[in-house]
Order: C-alpha cells, then sequence, then structure tokens
C-alpha cells in the first residue's frame, strides 16, 4: 500500500501523530504536507514522551526520510529548535528534507497574529499565536518569502522590502507598533540558510520517484478537517488545507496516487480556540473528560474545550476527506461512565439535521441529538484485541463505526506507541 494519508476528523489533537509513529517502521517516508508549529503532536516510545510541532512524526523512526512539504509553512528557529532538542536525546535528524517551494514564516508575521487576535477582540479566533494566518496570507497574495529564496541574498531583500512596506504601515499605523526594518529581517532569516541548505530539496519529485519505485509515503496532517480553511467552520479555523486533498496539494503528489486515507478520530471531541462546538460540555463531566484524558495543548498549554463524540462530524469528515479507515483513539479515557452519550444528528430551532448544515449560523446554533449507550468500567489499557475489550466497550466502538461512514481499523487504549487494538492493517 504505497501512498496513505493520516489526517484529523475532527478539531485537531485527535492523536494523528501516535497514529502515524506506529506506522513509522513500515513506511520509508512521512510527509508533513500542512500548517507549521501551531501543531503539537505527543508520541510516547517506550515510556518516553516527545512533543513535536514543526517535524513530522516520523522523524522518531529510524529508516524513515522525513519530509517538510511545500505546503507547510516554517519558523525556521522552531525547526532548529526542534532538531536540536531531538539530536540532543539521540533521535537521528540527519535525513530531514525540506522542500525549497515552502514558506518561511518571517518574525513580523508572529507579530502580526498576535496583535490582530487583539484587534479582533470579541471576534478573535484564540490562535496559537506563532504567524500562521499571515504567512498563509502572505503566500496567496504572492508576498510570501520562500526557503529558496534564502540562498539569494539580493531577492530576499528585494522580498522582504516588499513585504515590509505593506506591514510597516499596518504595524504602525493602525496597530500602533514600532516599524520593523527590512535589515533586521533579512539578518535574522539568513542566520539559518547554511544550515538549511543541505536539506533543501525538490521533494515532490523524490517523492513521486519514491512511489515509482514502490515506496510507501505517509502524509501526515497538522490540524484537521473541521479547522482547514476551506471544509472546517470559518472563520474559526487554522489557514491551510488540513483534509485529504491539502496532502496532494502540500507535497505535489497527484491524487491518482493516493491509495488510503485515514481519519484519526477521538471517542469524544475536544477543540482549542474559538468557534462552534456543538457538543461542547461545560459543566463537570466536561471537567472529568479533560482531567481524565489530559486534555491541555501540547503548543499552548491551553486546556481543551471537551464533549461527547459527534456523529454528524464523523460523516461530514467521512465524505469531504473520502476516508477509507477511522483510527479510534482514546477509549480508556471513556472508561468509568455508566452511560456514553453520542451525537448522531442536530437539532436547529426545530429542524432535524442529519448532515452538517451549510450554514455556520445553524452550527452555531445545533443542540446534539444523543443516543445513550451503556458504558464500562474494566481497565482496557491493556487490551490489545477487540474481543479483549467489555462488551460495552465493544458495543460503543461499533455503534461508531455504523453512523460514522467509515470502518474502524484501530483503536487507541492507552498514549504509548503499543497501546491499540488493530482491526484491519492501514498499510496491508
Ligand atoms: P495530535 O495533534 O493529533 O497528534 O494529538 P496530540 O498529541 O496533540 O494529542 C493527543 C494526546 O493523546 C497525546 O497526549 C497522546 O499521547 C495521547 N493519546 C493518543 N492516543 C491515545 C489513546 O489511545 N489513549 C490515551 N489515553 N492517550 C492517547
Ligand atoms: P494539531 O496538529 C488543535 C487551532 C487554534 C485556533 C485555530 C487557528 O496538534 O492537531 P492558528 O494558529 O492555526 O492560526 O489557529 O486553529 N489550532 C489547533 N487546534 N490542534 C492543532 O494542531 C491546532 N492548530 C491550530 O487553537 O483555534
Ligand atoms: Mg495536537
Amino acid at each position: 500500500m504505497p501512498a496513505v494519508v493520516v489526517l484529523g476528523a475532527q478539531w485537531g489533537d485527535e492523536g494523528k501523530g501516535k497514529a502515524t509513529d506506529q506506522l513509522g517502521s513500515r513506511v520509508d517516508y512521512v510527509v508533513k504536507f500542512n500548517g507549521g508549529n501551531n501543531a503539537g503532536h505527543t508520541v510516547v516510545i517506550d515510556g518516553e514522551k516527545y512533543a513535536l510541532h514543526l517535524l513530522p512524526s516520523g522523524i522518531l523512526s529510524p529508516g524513515v526520510t522525513p519530509v517538510i512539504g511545500n505546503g507547510v509553512v516554517i519558523d525556521l528557529t522552531v525547526l532548529f529548535q526542534e532538531i536540536d532538542a531531538l539530536d540532543v536525546r539521540g533521535v537521528d535528524t540527519s535525513r530531514l528534507l525540506v522542500s525549497a517551494n515552502a514558506h518561511i514564516i518571517p518574525p513580523y508575521n508572529r507579530t502580526i497574529d498576535k496583535v490582530t487576535e487583539r484587534f479582533l477582540g470579541k471576534r478573535r479566533i484564540g490562535t496559537t499565536g506563532r504567524g500562521i494566518g499571515p504567512t498563509y496570507a502572505d503566500k496567496i497574495s504572492r508576498v510570501g518569502i520562500r526557503v529558496q529564496d534564502l540562498f539569494d541574498e539580493h531577492i530576499l531583500a528585494q522580498k522582504v522590502e516588499g513585504a515590509l512596506d505593506q506591514k510597516n504601515h499596518l504595524l504602525v499605523k493602525v496597530y500602533n507598533r514600532r516599524a520593523i526594518t527590512v535589515e533586521e529581517t533579512v539578518a535574522d532569516l539568513l542566520a539559518y540558510a547554511e544550515r538549511l541548505r543541505p536539506m533543501v530539496a525538490d521533494t515532490a519529485l523524490i517523492l513521486n520517484k519514491a512511489l515509482d519505485e514502490g515506496k510507501t509515503v505517509l502524509f501526515e496532517a497538522g490540524q484537521a478537517t473541521m479547522l482547514d480553511v476551506d471544509h472546517g467552520t470559518y472563520p474559526f479555523v487554522t489557514s491551510s488545507s488540513a483534509t485529504a486533498g491539502g496532502a496532494c496539494t502540500g507535497s505535489g503528489v497527484g491524487p491518482t496516487r493516493i491509495d488510503r486515507v485515514v481519519g484519526v478520530i477521538k471517542a469524544y471531541t475536544t477543540r482549542v480556540g474559538e468557534g462552534p462546538f456543538p457538543t461542547e460540555l461545560l459543566d463537570d463531566t466536561g471537567e472529568w473528560l479533560r482531567k481524565q484524558g489530559g486534555e491541555y495543548g501540547t503548543t499552548t498549554g491551553r486546556p481543551r474545550r471537551c464533549g461527547w463524540y459527534d456523529a454528524v462530524v464523523a460523516r461530514y469528515s467521512s465524505r469531504v476527506n473520502g476516508l477509507t479507515d477511522l483510527v479510534v483513539t482514546k477509549l480508556d479515557t471513556l472508561t468509568g461512565l455508566a452511560k456514553v452519550p453520542i451525537c448522531v444528528a442536530y437539532d436547529v430551532h426545530g429542524t432535524r439535521y442529519d448532515e452538517m448544515p451549510f450554514d455556520q449560523s445553524d452550527v452555531h446554533h445545533a443542540v446534539p441529538v444523543y443516543e445513550e449507550l451503556d458504558g464500562w468500567w474494566e481497565d482496557i489499557t491493556a487490551c490489545r484485541t477487540f474481543d479483549e475489550l467489555p462488551v460495552n466497550a465493544q458495543r460503543y466502538v461499533l455503534r461508531l463505526e455504523e453512523i460514522s461512514g467509515t470502518r474502524v481499523s484501530a483503536i487507541g487504549v492507552g498514549p504509548g506507541r503499543e497501546a491499540t487494538i488493530v482491526r484491519h492493517d492501514l498499510l496491508g
């Protein structure tokens, strides 16, 4: 099975990092194709915790070539901090490849991200403040800085000057901040150029050749379907394509070459930042899920908003991504509940919606229609086959499968690499 996309089916933090890491020993390339260091993936190997942001999770598997694709936005300081931190822990990062077409997050875009949020006030997105949105905006406005620009100081200075011409007006006149100079920005970016140079490659060519040779390539999404700039709960989204199509545009591999699209989905739901979340629990049960699941952001440390499983979201994700498989994660978190509700539809002002309403206002007013299943009390973290799960946990998973539009191929029962029940091989 040569080309597999792994993506988030909800609002992020579903456990994509763990799912990717788990397949690591069996794949040749892991490609990050969207987003940047707004992502946070925690991977636990032999009890040791690794927090990854900009680097693909495949970097933890010896033998994998990790690739940062053209669809990613790169904060160079963070890139090298992450590489250095892994080097200290004995992880080999020397095979990392970076697309010459990926965009750089210039320092001024971090500033603009933060001040924009402040000015939005009540209408803020709750971004991670990493400069992601402004950098993608620059890309689309054609004033972005790309990796390849770092290797020609003249071109780099020209491009930075072009961008700052506009941004300084905004910073000084609207946001009342000091102007940023071309010189300081260029010096900042050039400081990393020589270290970056050996990693830079025509990654689209390399990946297509690898597929020609029958190698296995895993495309690892940052963020998730409901945070996708086109398909998510706009404007409360990130600024990149986190859905399956993004794997193609963000890597230079055509859609006819993708064999499988795996959606990672929590057995309940979480969200960080602002925006609609129909099954959110603002009561003690929400707090219980947060504690039980350790739901605090890997990137910003913010408490994640928690709620029940939403099958409307699951069906929507199955559809817009063309999912072939679901990986249900954190089933162990739900242990100890007498009843486990599943949202099967929405009620919006008296009308039932089985599918995601296309009108954003309806999503804001959606009231979940719940179905309740019996819970289980047994510790399931040591279960390694479906049959070992308590019968009520089995019923819960089978019901999710029935109403989510995609078969459940794996089930997470703990944070460790090994804590997974496999029903269908994701690479088979
Ligand atoms: P990602 O952004 O999708 O990679 O997910 P995060 O790493 O931000 O958040 C998922 C969290 O859940 C991490 O702390 C993982 O170690 C943890 N995790 C993943 N799968 C499981 C699971 O099946 N059970 C439990 N208890 N924790 C899990
Ligand atoms: P992973 O890959 C959860 C959210 C932010 C905010 C919105 C826009 O770990 O699943 P941005 O900084 O991207 O402009 O913020 O998107 N967000 C995430 N939420 N997991 C993530 O990544 C996220 N990346 C961005 O909280 O609401
Ligand atoms: Mg995360």
